[in-house]
C-alpha cells in the first residue's frame, strides 16, 4: 500500500466517522441474502456506498450496498450491507478496504458471514459453521505490496485469528438456542462458477468442511490489523457433487434469508455478552 493507498483510506475513514453517531466496537460483514439482519439496527445511520470517497461498489446480486451504523444487542455496530468479493473484479488489495475502514473506526472485533456450500457430508442446508481455519489455495494476499506499518507489520500470524474466547462464547449461545452450530474449516474459491465436483473431492481431501467465495481476503486483512475475527458460515447447499442434481443456485439466497431470523438470535446472544 502506498502513502497515496494510505491517505484515500483516511479520507474514506474521515467522512464515515462524521456520519456515524457513535464509535462502532463492532464491525459486522454481512453475507449473501443475510442483509435482514441490518432492520434489527436501533438508530441507524445509512451511508450509500457510492457516497464514501475511494470506496469500493457491490455488484454480486443480494447485497445491498450500504454501510450502516447504530446499535444492535446493546453494542455499538458498523455493518457492511453488501461485501464486495474477488469475482466482481476486485482485486485483492482493494477487498482490504472495508476491514481497515473498521479498524480506522476503532472497531475491536469483526464478525464476518458468507453463505457456503457444505463439502462436510454430515452437514445439511440451514446449518450454521463456526470458522475455526481456512484455506486459501490461492495463495494470494490483500497485504501484498508495500506494507503499511502504521496498520500492522509486514510479517504476521494468522494462526489465531478465529478467535477462539469468540468462538466458544457462540457455542454457548448456539447451545442455548438450540441452533446447530458446527465447527469447520473454510475452503476460498474465486467463483463466480461454482467448483466442479473433482474439486470438491480434493477440497475434502485437504480438511475443507464448506466453501465460498468470500471471507478469506477479509480475514487475512483483519489479522495483520490486530482484529480478532468470529467467522460464522450459512450452509447454504450441499457442495458440487454431493447430490445427484446441478448447483441449486436458487437455494442460496433462499436458504440464506431463511437463515437470517436465526443468525441474528446467535449474534444478539454473543454481542450481549462481550
Ligand atoms: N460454492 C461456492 N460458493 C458458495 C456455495 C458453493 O457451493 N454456496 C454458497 N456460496
Amino acid at each position: 500500500m502506498s502513502n497515496r493507498e494510505w491517505e484515500n483510506l483516511q479520507t474514506t475513514a474521515k467522512f464515515v466517522r462524521n456520519r456515524l453517531h457513535n464509535k462502532p466496537r463492532i464491525g459486522i460483514i454481512l453475507g449473501t441474502a443475510l442483509g435482514g439482519l441490518t432492520e434489527e439496527i436501533a438508530n441507524p445511520v445509512e451511508i450509500p456506498y457510492a457516497e464514501i470517497p475511494h470506496f469500493l461498489q457491490s455488484t454480486a446480486p443480494a447485497h445491498a450496498g450500504t454501510l450502516i451504523g447504530g446499535e444492535f444487542a446493546g453494542q455499538n455496530v458498523v455493518c457492511m450491507s453488501g461485501r464486495f468479493h474477488y469475482y466482481e473484479g476486485y482485486s485483492f488489495s482493494e477487498l482490504a478496504l472495508p476491514v481497515r475502514l473498521f479498524k480506522l473506526l476503532g472497531v475491536e472485533i469483526a464478525i464476518i458471514t458468507n453463505a457456503a456450500g457444505a463439502i462436510n457430508t454430515a452437514y445439511a442446508p440451514g446449518d450454521f459453521m463456526l470458522i475455526s481455519d481456512h484455506l486459501n489455495l490461492l495463495a494470494v494476499a490483500p497485504t501484498r505490496g508495500l506494507n503499511l506499518d502504521q496498520l500492522g507489520p509486514r510479517f504476521f500470524d494468522i494462526s489465531t485469528v478465529y478467535d477462539l474466547k469468540l468462538r466458544e462464547l457462540a457455542f454457548a449461545e448456539a447451545n442455548q438456542l438450540h441452533t446447530c452450530l458446527r465447527e469447520g474449516v473454510y475452503a476460498f474459491m474465486t467463483g463466480p462458477q461454482f467448483e466442479t465436483p473433482a474439486e470438491i473431492r480434493a477440497l475434502r481431501v485437504l480438511g475443507a468442511d464448506a466453501v465460498g467465495m468470500s471471507t478469506v481476503p477479509e480475514v487475512i486483512t483483519a489479522a495483520h490489523c490486530g482484529l480478532p475475527v468470529l467467522g460464522i458460515s450459512v450452509i447454504t447447499n450441499m457442495a458440487a457433487g454431493i447430490l445427484p442434481q446441478d448447483a441449486p443456485l436458487s437455494q442460496v439466497e433462499e436458504v440464506g434469508t431463511e437463515a437470517t431470523a436465526d443468525l441474528i438470535r446467535l449474534l444478539k446472544g454473543v454481542l450481549n455478552k462481550l
